[in-house]
């Protein structure tokens, strides 16, 4: 691909159209964010940059249909096949489409199949570092608070609560899954960075919970 910086605004405005009124921490500026974590993290790992750049634009391009479909289809697999969709009709060759398809597909990955090349461990932690860290819980709370949830609740009612509930807190996301990013990183960067990120919200509810039972008193 020839003029690759002109190809890479294309799709931006493309992703830019696709998410436009994506709310709840997956819209442009989530993507912004994983693209510069992606090239930051590619400057120390290597890695492909066009490959890079591509699926980390592109990651969450299926998020809407996800959304519309109430989780009934993940937008990992969908958001893979719009990718391609897109990179076809713009002329990119068959294997960088294959490989920038591989990226989005396992960015998601729980249990199942892990990435397996640089670039998909790439787009995996740069997007898992948007989750934590000042970044994470500025979304955990924006997530909480447009589903109704409260400002902070104790351990056990995080534990014992339900998705979605007014006990659904961004502490119970930071108990449930935030906690554990860390453990899952798959770059050298991409871990020390998170592990960082982690003392940071470690040391934040910490302190929350010290306030809050100073102000009970
Ligand atoms: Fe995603
Ligand atoms: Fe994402």
């Amino acid at each position: 691909m020839q003029d690759f910086a002109r190809e890479m605004k294309n799709i931006r405005q493309f992703v830019k159209r696709k998410l436009a009124g994506n709310r709840c921490g997956h819209d442009l500026d989530h993507t912004l964010r994983v693209y510069k974590n992606a090239l930051a993290l590619a400057e120390q790992c290597g890695g492909n940059i066009e490959i890079i750049s591509a699926a980390a634009m592109l990651h969450d391009v299926g998020r809407p249909e996800e959304s519309r479909s109430r989780g009934a289809v993940c937008h990992a697999i969908v958001g893979a096949g719009i990718a391609a969709e897109y990179l076809a009709k713009r002329g990119f060759d068959k294997e960088f489409i294959r490989c920038v398809v591989h990226c989005i597909e396992r960015h998601r990955f729980r249990r199942g199949e892990a990435p397996e090349s640089l670039e998909a461990k790439i787009l995996f932690d740069a997007d898992k570092l948007d989750s934590i860290g000042p970044v994470g819980l500025g979304r955990a709370f924006l997530f909480a608070g447009n589903s109704g949830a409260r400002l902070h609740n104790s351990k056990q009612e995080a534990l014992a609560a339900e998705e979605y509930s007014y006990q659904d807190t961004a502490y119970r996301e930071y108990l449930v899954k935030l906690s554990k990013v860390p453990q899952r990183m798959l770059t050298e960067p991409g871990r020390k960075l998170a592990e960082k990120y982690g003392k940071f919200m470690d040391d934040f509810f910490r302190e929350m919970n010290l306030q809050i039972k100073c102000n009970l008193k």
